[in-house]
Order: C-alpha cells, then sequence, then structure tokens
C-alpha cells in the first residue's frame, strides 16, 4: 500500500511539475506577447500618429485650398456684383433719361401739333383771306387690277411698282427712275396729303368744317380731279360696282363724301329745327361736252337725261334755266334720289378701269331760306330765287340725250318765280356743288374705240379747258377762257371765286401711271396759286354753335 501511495505521488508531482513547466512557458508567452504587444502599441501609436499628423496636414493643405478658392470666389462674386450693381445704376441712369426724353418727346410732340395745328389755322386763314383754292391730294393703295397690265419694268417688285408716296399729311413725293431718262425725285405740298391706308372717315373729318361754312352762308364746291381710275368716284360715293347701288348703303365704313355730306348736312340743320332751311337738290353731268338733266323727266314720267344750256343772269351768275331740282328733307331721301338717277349717268369699260365714268357729275344741294325782307341780302337785285312745284315754269325744249323728251315741273326750280308757298320770296342761302370729275386717260393705254374714243376726247379737252382757266387765274389774266367748255362755263361762278372750292387730287401710286400722276399733282399745285378774293356769305342761317 505505501508503494502503491508513492506511485501517486510521484506521478502527482510529476504531473504538478509537468504543469509547472507548462504554467511558466505559458507565462514566458505571455511575456513574450506583452512585449510584442507593447511595440505593436508603441507602433500602432505611431502610425496613428502619423496618419493623423499626414491627415492633419493635408486636411489643412484642403483648407488651405479651399480658403483661396473661397475668397477667389468670393472677390469674383463682389466683382460680378459690383458689375451688376454699376450695369443696374446704368440701367436706372437710362431709364430715368429715356424717361425725361420720352417725356420732353411727349412735350415737343404737343407743341409740335400745337405748332401745326396754329400753322393750319394760319394757312386756312390766309387761304380764306386770298381766296385760294384749297387743294387735297389721295393717293389710292395699288390695286388688283393694277397688276393685271403693270409694265413689265416693275412686275418682279411690288416695291419699285409705287411711285407715289405721302410722306406726312401735307407732302407727297414721286419718286421715279425711268431707264433711259433722268430720275423724277419731286416733292409736292397740299393742305392735305392722305395716304393708302386712310380711311373714307378721314376724308371727310378734313372735309367736313365746309358744311358748317355751308350752313355759315358760304357756297361751297368740292371737286374730285384725277385720272381714270384713279378713285375720284370712290372718294365721292364709296365703292360700286354695276350691281350694286351707285351709293353704298350696307358698308357704311366706305362711304364717300357725298352720302357722308348729305348726313351731316341734315344733322346740322336739325340743330336748329326753328330756322331749318331748305334743302333742294339738282344732279347734272357734262357728258361730250354737252350737259344734262339727270332729275328732269319726260312725258311719260320716266326719268331721262335732258339737254340744257347754261346762261348768265343779269347779275353776271351763270344758271342753268329750267334745271330740274327736287326737295330732300333727310339723308334717306337724299341717298334714294341721287343713286337712282347716278344710274343714268354714263359709264364705259376701258383696258384701265372697268367702271369708268364718261362724264362730269355735278350734284348741287341748294339751301333756301325766307328772308327777313330787311335784310341786307333781300334788298340785292341779283337775288336767285327757288319756286315751289305748283308754280309751273316754262322750259326751255329739251334735247334729250337717252329720250328727247318734254319736260315735266319738277319739284324745284331756281330762278323761275319769285314767290315761295308763304307767298314770300324765298332766298337761295348757299349752295354746295359735289363734283365727280371724269378722269383724264390716254386713248392708247385705255384702249377705246368708237363712240369711246369721241368721249375720251371731250374728255381730255374738258379737263385741259379746265387747267387752262386755273393758269389764266394764277397768272392773273386779263382774260380767263371759261367759256371753252361747258365744264368751265358751268364752274364759272365757283373757279371764279364765288365759292370755298376745295379739289381732291386722287392719283393712283403706280409706276405705269406716273406721268398722269404728276400730271395732276402739277394740276393742284397750279390750283393752290389762284388767289380769288375772301369767299363772301350769304345770308347766314342762325345755327346753334356745337
Ligand atoms: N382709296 C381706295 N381704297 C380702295 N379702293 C379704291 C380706292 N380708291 C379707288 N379704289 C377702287 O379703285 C377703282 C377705281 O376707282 P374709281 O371708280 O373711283 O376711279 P375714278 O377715278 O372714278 O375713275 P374714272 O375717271 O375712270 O371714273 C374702284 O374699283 C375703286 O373701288
Ligand atoms: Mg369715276
Amino acid at each position: 500500500m505505501p508503494a502503491r501511495g508513492g506511485r501517486w505521488a510521484g506521478f502527482w508531482e510529476q504531473r504538478a511539475r509537468q504543469l509547472q513547466r507548462q504554467v511558466q512557458a505559458k507565462e514566458e508567452r505571455i511575456v513574450e506577447l506583452e512585449t510584442e504587444n507593447a511595440i505593436l502599441h508603441l507602433k500602432l501609436a505611431e502610425k496613428v500618429k502619423q496618419d493623423r499628423k499626414e491627415l492633419r496636414s493635408s486636411s489643412l493643405d484642403l483648407l488651405r485650398d479651399c480658403q483661396g478658392q473661397q475668397q477667389d470666389c468670393g472677390s469674383e462674386i463682389v466683382t460680378a456684383v459690383q458689375g451688376a450693381q454699376r450695369h443696374h445704376e446704368a440701367v436706372l441712369a437710362w431709364q430715368s433719361k429715356a424717361g425725361c426724353l420720352e417725356q420732353s418727346l411727349r412735350e415737343t410732340t404737343e407743341r409740335y401739333q400745337l405748332e401745326k395745328q396754329k400753322r393750319k389755322q394760319l394757312h386756312n386763314r390766309l387761304v380764306e383771306l386770298k381766296g385760294n383754292i384749297r387743294v387735297h391730294c389721295r393717293i389710292r393703295p395699288a390695286l388688283p387690277f393694277d397688276k393685271e397690265s403693270e409694265d413689265p419694268l416693275s412686275q418682279n417688285s411690288s416695291v419699285s411698282a409705287e411711285v407715289a408716296h405721302a410722306v406726312d399729311d401735307e407732302t407727297v413725293l414721286v419718286r421715279w427712275d425711268r431707264p433711259g431718262h433722268p430720275w423724277i425725285n419731286k416733292t409736292y405740298n397740299f393742305e392735305r396729303v392722305y395716304g393708302p391706308a386712310e380711311s373714307q372717315r378721314v376724308v371727310f373729318e378734313e372735309v367736313c368744317p365746309l358744311l358748317t361754312s355751308l350752313l355759315d352762308g358760304y357756297n361751297v364746291c368740292i371737286m374730285a380731279y384725277g385720272q381714270t381710275g384713279s378713285g375720284k368716284s370712290y372718294t365721292m360715293m364709296g365703292p360700286h360696282s354695276r350691281k350694286e347701288p351707285v351709293l353704298p348703303v350696307e358698308s357704311q365704313g366706305d362711304l364717300g363724301i357725298i352720302p357722308r355730306a348729305a348726313e351731316e348736312l341734315f344733322r346740322l340743320i336739325s340743330e336748329n329745327p326753328s330756322r331749318s332751311p331748305k334743302v333742294a337738290v339738282s344732279v347734272v353731268e357734262v357728258y361730250n361736252n354737252d350737259i344734262f338733266d339727270l332729275l328732269a323727266k319726260d312725258s311719260c314720267a320716266v326719268t331721262s337725261g335732258v339737254k340744257r344750256e347754261v346762261l348768265t343772269t343779269k347779275a353776271g351768275k351763270k344758271e342753268i334755266p329750267s334745271l330740274t331740282y327736287e326737295s330732300v328733307h333727310s339723308t334717306e331721301e337724299f341717298l334714294t334720289l341721287v343713286d337712282g338717277r347716278l344710274r343714268l349717268r354714263a359709264k364705259h369699260a376701258t383696258l384701265v378701269h372697268a367702271d369708268s365714268s364718261r362724264s362730269h357729275l355735278i350734284i348741287t344741294v341748294t339751301l333756301t331760306t325766307a328772308p327777313s325782307w330787311d335784310s341786307p341780302a333781300n334788298r340785292q337785285s341779283d337775288v336767285s330765287v327757288l319756286k315751289e312745284p305748283d308754280c309751273p315754269s316754262p322750259r326751255q325744249p329739251a334735247t334729250g340725250r337717252r329720250h328727247s323728251a318734254a319736260h315735266r315741273t319738277s319739284s324745284w326750280s331756281p330762278g323761275a318765280a319769285p314767290e315761295g308757298p308763304t307767298g314770300h320770296m324765298e332766298q337761295v342761302h348757299a349752295k354746295l356743288q359735289l363734283v365727280d370729275l371724269a378722269g383724264s386717260e390716254c386713248a392708247g393705254v385705255s384702249g377705246v374705240t368708237g363712240a369711246a374714243l369721241r368721249e375720251t376726247s371731250f374728255i381730255n379737252r374738258s379737263l385741259a379747258a379746265l387747267a387752262d382757266v386755273l393758269g389764266a387765274l394764277s397768272e392773273r389774266r386779263g382774260h380767263v377762257p371759261y367759256r371753252n367748255s361747258k365744264l368751265t362755263h358751268l364752274l364759272q361762278d365757283v373757279l371764279g371765286g364765288d365759292a370755298k372750292l376745295l379739289v381732291i387730287l386722287c392719283v393712283s401710286p403706280c409706276r405705269k401711271h406716273a406721268a398722269e400722276t404728276l400730271q395732276s399733282l402739277g394740276f393742284g399745285t397750279r390750283a393752290r396759286q389762284v388767289q380769288r378774293g375772301p369767299a363772301r356769305a350769304g345770308r347766314v342761317a342762325p345755327r346753334t354753335p356745337r
């Protein structure tokens, strides 16, 4: 048993020693590891320190970079802001300068308009005093039919095809370059120039004051002059075609001077119903140098043109004895009457104009008032008189152009009898003559032959006679050849200074009409030179001031 106990003790001793050794070895290993760890810690600390250092330095670099860039950007922003500020200030300065300039432009424009207005008033006054003929010029727009027979020179370009331009409301410029001829670059001045875009309403607004003059007792004549197709009938009446009424009723915006004048006349008259003058109308055409009364009716009461003559009264005034007058009481009556008679007017298609007027048309609107017996005008011996329809007058035998007709008494008949319905004399207060002349034309261009060629020849001769009369008047010649044509003979009183006369020159803007345009502008210029002394008013019908 003790031996067995000794073996176990040896075993456990050995075992303890063995474990002791293992523990020792482990402890040694631990020491070693601790040392290694300490070294690694040191290395790690060193590395971390190094990395931190590097990181710090790169962060500092980055920061410096950022700061640098920030500074750059900041200064750029400051520069940009300063630049923008400067621009803004410059814009503000320009804005205020532009504002000041706009204001001064407005003021200058107002002053200019005022001065222009004053100049116009003074000019009008001078025109009144000198008795000048007022001349307006209307340039019509280029129209499709201008293209159809356009000359080859201007066929490619519509711009160069126009030679007459409205520079401003008083000046026309004609620029005409003809190959092989000297350039024409000429300006003409008139009381008013209407460009192609100016409407019928604008034209009438300028003409309208003449109607006030009419009611103030002045005789007034408005005459459209120009080559064929230049817009005379359009200006006086409005657009028309063979199928439509001669005076347009529906296209109100396009109404010409005649219907607008009728409307304005009755409007002015209605302002003072107590002293309304009576209104009578005559319609006359001068065709192939003969005068036809378009209101005259034949024995069957059919309206037909009846030939009449102009005579000189004892007082030296020109009258058409037995001329038919009809009284009208409203614009509608006036338009119905005139429209019906205008259908009788001679028309003919030419190569230049499909609806060409072949006669000169003169519509006369006569205002009459019953005079007070002691009025100075009533004491004049040469007072023209109108007669009521129930006082028939002996008529001259009439040679009808369309019918040879005996004449039927019409509503009014000037110069026939001295008494009106009240038994009092009725005095012609004032006369408004509305004249739509036939257009001058070159037979070669208009392509007319036979009867139409004869008409053309009469038209051109009568227009030449009109130009001769104006030439003689402007040069103050002793003899004025009024009697060279029926047209000038009929219009002698008007041309000689008995009326405020407005000539509206109608011209085409097209190159192919340039020669006629220059002729018309020359005619207008000559007309402006005529000085006939101040027009005298007849007996004044009191009006309500407007
Ligand atoms: N200002 C304008 N605006 C639009 N169309 C116009 C104008 N002037 C004239 N016209 C047109 O031109 C054409 C010729 O005009 P208009 O009949 O008035 O000529 P005219 O001068 O009377 O010719 P004629 O002497 O041959 O009778 C018409 O078709 C008319 O409608
Ligand atoms: Mg015409």
